[in-house]
């Protein structure tokens, strides 16, 4: 996603005085602009936060659009707290471990799906049940009612809604596959779009800092690189975040 940004701010315009020049930052860009694929950038000051201290520079890009999606959908739309039951449906994947991370944070009761290759990591994550999708019928698997699902898989939402207690919530990501709701149940279908938020994403970044969050990188490729990266991608071989590294100065 080219709309990620973490650096170093080089110059600053008029009437910007909460960041300085020199200061770490990492940002959501505008999906409306010209992207992030760059030596330089021109952001917004608003939407820049402070970037953890504690990982790369570079690798803090993988991390905001990722993590916001994962906060808003259990927190913003999923209005998850403790004690409740959240089935997060594909959470192998790079908003999953986010997700998994932040509902274990609130104390909820936290059930992934995972295939073998993500199993172990959900696990470390932080998740009560782990579902291996491969093998197993998610639907029978889970007996008893969830407060909020998290689709983040390849799914069409309405197999899920009948996991749901009445009342419940049901957040999906893959948008172009609608999450119903139920009105006679009063289950909410939400369609999640992930918005740039400088505030969750001083949350979050305070929270990698401090070690309660990890990112995770999947590799680090040269911008030069990128056409062969973007070929990977639209082939469907490239899982997690990829970081892709601007030429030092
Ligand atoms: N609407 C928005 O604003 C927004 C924002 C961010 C992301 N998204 C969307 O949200 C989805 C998740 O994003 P992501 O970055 O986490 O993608 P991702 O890294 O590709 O992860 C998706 C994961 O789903 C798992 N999966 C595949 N088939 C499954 C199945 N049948 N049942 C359960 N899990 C299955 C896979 O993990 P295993 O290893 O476990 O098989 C895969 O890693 C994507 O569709 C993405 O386009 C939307």
């Amino acid at each position: 996603m080219p709309f990620l940004v973490s650096g170093t701010v080089d110059a600053l315009g008029a009437g910007v005085d909460d960041v300085a020049v020199g200061d770490r930052v990492v940002g959501f860009l505008p999906m409306t602009g010209t992207g992030a694929a760059a030596e330089y950038v021109i952001a917004s000051a608003e939407i820049l936060t402070g970037a953890p201290g504690n990982i790369p520079l570079a690798d803090a890009a993988a991390f905001p659009l990722v993590a916001l999606t994962a906060w808003q959908a259990l927190f913003d739309h999923g209005k998850l707290t403790a004690g409740q039951r959240v089935l997060i449906n594909g959470a192998g994947g790079a908003v999953g471990g986010y997700a998994v991370q932040l509902a274990r944070e609130v104390r909820a009761h936290v059930i992934a799906t995972a295939g073998p290759r993500s199993a172990e990591r959900v696990r470390a994550a932080g998740a009560d049940e782990v579902i291996d999708h491969t093998t197993t019928d998610v639907t029978a698997a889970v007996t008893e009612p969830v407060d909020l699902v998290v689709n983040l898989a390849p799914v069409a939402p309405e197999q899920l809604g009948t996991l749901i207690r009445d009342g419940g919530t049901l957040v999906n990501t893959a948008v172009w596959m609608p999450a119903p709701s139920d009105e006679e149940r009063g289950v909410r279908g939400i369609d999640l779009f992930v918005r740039s938020d400088a505030d969750q994403l001083a949350d979050l970044a305070a929270r990698i800092s401090t070690g309660e969050l990890r990112v995770d990188v999947a590799q680090r490729v040269a911008l030069a690189d990128l056409p062969a990266l973007h070929a990977r991608a639209g082939a469907g071989e490239l899982p997690g975040k990829t970081v892709v590294l601007a030429p030092t100065a």
